[in-house]
């Protein structure tokens, strides 16, 4: 047999990872021959660590918090999902081991919402609490789905709007201090901040949520994170975690990479458990 190609995923800490258990089973189901590991690498070794997986002939790297910005440095070119996002979370080496950098969080999670959940974007409100990367990358692909409206909450208001300010091009988009939030009947609420993997609570009002509206955390755990929990409390008809989102955005970096799309249905409900 010959050698397999070289895979992996970078970030600090990434003990936790799925994502070797996610891409075997990917590679498993579609019989492509390769190898993925994780690799602890904080971002002081993020140059060089890079600089020697491609040396040794990787063809791919997925990065995760918190390389992603970095990573979007590092390539050569990038994908207009990514430029937007200004994070890279799948790299793509060529022949010569140039860099291509892309950004699949974003489709992941629309992908996990409105083909696993059969949920409808358009028309709805959502609320995305939390103003950093991982806003940032999901903007434009939730802009382009046409909601009524996208409201960015943040803890520190002023970020929240200078991206506001930077996406207004591609929808209807507003920004407010978290603790401004009153009752607003939004569709879906989307929990971007890292709160609920410390287990912290961000001290919501209650009424924001919709009749028969919709908690997503961007985040996931084995066990239900604080703003699962949170949305189950607020009598949410779906309280969702990340996994989904995990299986989407790797299953479009195994495409970009082998040109060939796994069915992530078998994965989810093996990783679901
Ligand atoms: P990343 O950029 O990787 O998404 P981050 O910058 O550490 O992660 O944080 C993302 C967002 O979560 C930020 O908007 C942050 O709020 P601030 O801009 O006020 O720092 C928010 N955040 C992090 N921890 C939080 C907490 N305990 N409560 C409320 N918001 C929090």
């Amino acid at each position: 047999m010959t050698k397999p190609d070289m895979y992996a995923v970078f970030g600090h800490p990434i003990k936790h990872s799925q994502s070797p258990q996610i891409h075997s089973l990917f590679a498993q189901q579609t019989k492509q021959n390769l190898s993925y590991t994780a690799v602890d690498v904080p971002p002081e070794q993020f140059e060089s660590k890079l600089r020697d997986f491609i040396e040794k002939g990787g063809k791919g790297l997925n990065c995760t918090l918190p390389l992603k910005e970095l990573a979007y440095q590092a390539c050569l070119s990038q994908s207009e999902r990514a430029m937007r996002a200004k994070a890279v979370n799948t790299i793509i080496a060529d022949d010569q081991g140039k860099l291509y950098g892309d950004n699949t969080d974003g489709l992941g999670l629309i992908r996990d919402l409105t083909v696993n959940h059969k949920l409808q974007l358009a028309g709805q409100r959502i609320l995305i609490l939390g103003a950093g990367g991982a806003t940032r990358g999901i903007l434009a692909p939730l802009l382009e789905a046409d909601p009524d409206e996208i409201v960015i909450a943040n803890r520190t208001p002023a970020k929240a709007k200078t991206l506001s300010e930077e996406f207004a091009s591609l929808g209807k988009i507003r920004a407010c201090g978290l603790s401004q939030l009153n009752h607003s009947a939004f569709n879906l609420i989307i929990n971007a901040t890292p709160a609920s993997l410390k287990g912290d609570t961000l001290d919501l009002s209650a009424n924001l949520l919709a009749q028969g509206g919709i908690c997503y955390d961007l985040a996931y755990a084995k066990e239900p994170t604080t703003f699962v929990q949170w949305g189950v409390q607020q009598g949410a008809y779906l309280s969702l975690d990340g996994i989904g989102m995990l299986v989407e955005q790797a299953a479009e970096a195994f495409h970009l990479w082998r040109g060939i799309r796994p069915d992530t249905q078998p994965i989810l409900k093996m990783m679901r458990g």
